[in-house]
């Protein structure tokens, strides 16, 4: 990668070849180590991705306005490039990269955009379904470590969306605050249990660049029918995942990847309406 007339030269003349080591050659010598090889990494891929596809300038300045638009979208309640990254499948990858398999600990799954930070502290059998929707279901279970003690005092902190299909904060105004949020903390037997509503599938916010980027691919904007949950003890890895019912027709279908073959719950149909029971597992903090 020397340049012709210049050969003594560190920083080469543009050429379509050399395009990621031109670039990269810039780079100086006192970079953070890790930036350099994320750049390093992130160049070279870009400028790989370029040369296989080889976009018109038109085509170029649909990539720069899909992802201005997806910038504009954003605001305290819409995070769209986390809803990009959650639909390519990437929300999913880096969680699977981060957590380890095979320790027997529940799996994790994607967060999404819709926790809210303090939600409301229950005691054990509250109905979090503030507003009555839905077909009422009863969850109870355990926190239970990898050799199969129960751990007192877990949080499990539960939410999902109503039975229309959207969270409170989707509709501030016309569904109660906090419905279908809550924490409950684990008797000394690491038991739990709760009231709320049976989930149901809901579309993910798709009236955004990103819906029309799936419209685009043939692709449907519903997430499976599920609960989230963020479990955590003291001395403990917190866990972040989610309960599905094995009824919905999206689970092989997800929008943004979430489901997994142990994360489907035996939902039971009993007088009332439903009833699950569903223990977690948590490893030990490294
Ligand atoms: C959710 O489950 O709340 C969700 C996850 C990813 C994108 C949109 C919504
Ligand atoms: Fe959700």
């Amino acid at each position: 990668m020397t340049n012709l007339k210049r050969p003594w030269t560190k920083y080469p003349y543009f050429e379509e070849d050399t395009s990621a080591d031109v670039v990269l050659a810039r780079m100086g010598p006192d970079t953070d180590a890790r930036l350099a090889q994320v750049m390093t990494s992130a160049v070279r891929h870009l400028h790989a991705f370029v040369k296989e596809v080889r976009p018109t300038h038109a085509e170029w300045l649909t990539a720069i306005k899909f992802l201005t638009e997806t910038g504009h979208m954003c605001t305290d309640w819409r995070q769209e490039y986390i809803l990009l990254s959650d639909t390519l499948g990437v929300t999913m990858l880096i969680d699977a990269i981060n957590h380890s398999h095979g320790d027997g600990a529940t799996e994790n799954t994607i967060l999404g955009p819709f926790y809210v930070e303090n939600p409301p502290h229950r005691p054990n059998g509250f109905n979090i379904c503030l507003d009555g929707k839905g077909e009422p279901l009863s969850i109870r279970g355990r926190v239970l470590d990898t050799d199969g003690n129960p751990v007192a005092g877990a949080t499990v902190d539960a939410w999902q969306t109503n039975d229309e299909g959207f969270y409170d904060v989707q509709q501030k105004g016309i569904q109660p605050d906090m419905n279908l949020r809550g924490v409950f903390t684990t008797d000394d037997a690491g038991a739990y249990w709760f009231q709320t509503a049976k989930p149901r599938y809901y579309p993910i916010p798709f009236d955004g660049p990103v819906g029309q980027l799936l419209r685009a691919m043939k692709r449907g904007p519903n997430r499976a029918a599920h609960i989230h949950f963020i479990v955590k003890a003291p001395g403990y890895e917190d866990v972040i995942t989610h309960v599905f019912p094995p009824d919905c027709p999206y689970l092989e279908m997800d929008a943004v990847f979430g489901v997994k073959e142990t994360l489907i719950g035996d939902f039971r149909k009993v007088d009332g309406g439903w009833a699950l029971d569903w223990d977690f597992t948590l490893a030990r903090a490294a």
